[in-house]
């Protein structure tokens, strides 16, 4: 392991795409960093570049000099072909080849350099930055900063003006290819798993459910906080359709989609 200490890493939420999400504490943190580093992912990251450095413009006083170092992302297994635990697998050494690429990186970096990665939303969320850099630290000294940031189901609930739960009731919050499995087997056990948030689900995996749970209320945002943003709601049955329409039209248009949605049973 290096011995140098001086670096510093600050892993800052930057809310779900609008410059507005910035906090004052991520604004602050954002001032102290030298060089950003970003996962080249191909063709999303001119987009998902230039809403960070939008954001960094917006931020940081023009005296303050900083760069955006792109990593090249690790080439990532066909995960629709994997059952969980080849699933689990390949996301370890997926991080594993990331974790590398960053370390080569960060040691070339002057003592005293603060590097910075921009989280999407909330780091706490279907984020591996954390993950990442704790593994970063095995192999390179480094002190840590994590920020929190509006996740994108905040930002789908006040676009939207509800509340998340009922009163008193739990949230739930899965990925879409979880969903299914887990809303039947809890309803079968009669667990109450209360509004169910569901991210990074590019199938719109809900649809499975319109049939049998046709009641179901239905919370969707795409482009959440973002000039592009197209909000839906209703019962399930009634809107899925034009949901999964739409969303395929808005990832025609723009090349790519983000959404996020709520589902809470009819009580
Ligand atoms: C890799 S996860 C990152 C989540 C992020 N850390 C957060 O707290 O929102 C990406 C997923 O977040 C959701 N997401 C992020 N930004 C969004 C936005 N502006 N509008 C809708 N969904 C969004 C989508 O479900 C997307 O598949």
């Amino acid at each position: 392991m290096s011995q140098n200490a001086t670096r510093r890493i600050h892993v800052i939420g930057i809310g779900a795409g609008s410059p507005a999400h910035v906090t004052a504490e991520a604004a602050e943190a954002l001032a102290e960093v030298d060089v950003f580093l970003v996962a080249d992912k191909g063709a999303v990251t001119d987009e998902l570049v230039a809403v960070r450095q939008a954001i960094c413009e917006r931020f940081i006083a023009e005296d303050h000099p900083y760069e955006f170092v792109t990593v090249p992302d690790p080439r990532r297994g066909p995960d629709a072909e994997r059952d969980a635990a080849q699933y689990s697998q390949g996301v370890r050494d997926w991080h594993a080849a990331r974790t590398r690429a960053y370390v080569e990186v960060i040691e070339q970096l002057p003592d005293g350099a603060v590097v910075g990665f921009l989280v999407w939303g909330d780091p706490a969320f279907y984020d591996s930055t954390i993950r990442i850099v704790d593994a970063i630290r095995e192999h390179l000294a480094t002190s840590v900063r994590v920020v929190p940031g509006i996740s994108a189901f905040q930002a789908l609930a006040a676009a939207h003006g509800i509340v998340l739960h009922r009163i008193g009731e739990p949230v739930h919050v899965t990925t879409g290819r979880r969903l299914v499995q887990e809303w039947t087997r809890t309803q079968e056990a009669g667990i109450d798993l209360g509004t169910v948030v569901v991210m990074l689900d590019g199938q719109l995996h809900c649809r499975e459910l319109a049939a049998t749970h046709p009641d179901t209320v239905i919370h969707w945002g795409a482009y959440v906080g973002m000039p592009q943003q197209a909000l839906r709601s209703g019962r399930l049955a009634d809107v899925i359709d034009e949901i999964v329409d739409l969303r395929g039209r808005l990832r025609e248009e723009h090349g790519w989609v983000m959404d996020v949605y709520a589902l809470t049973p009819r009580g």
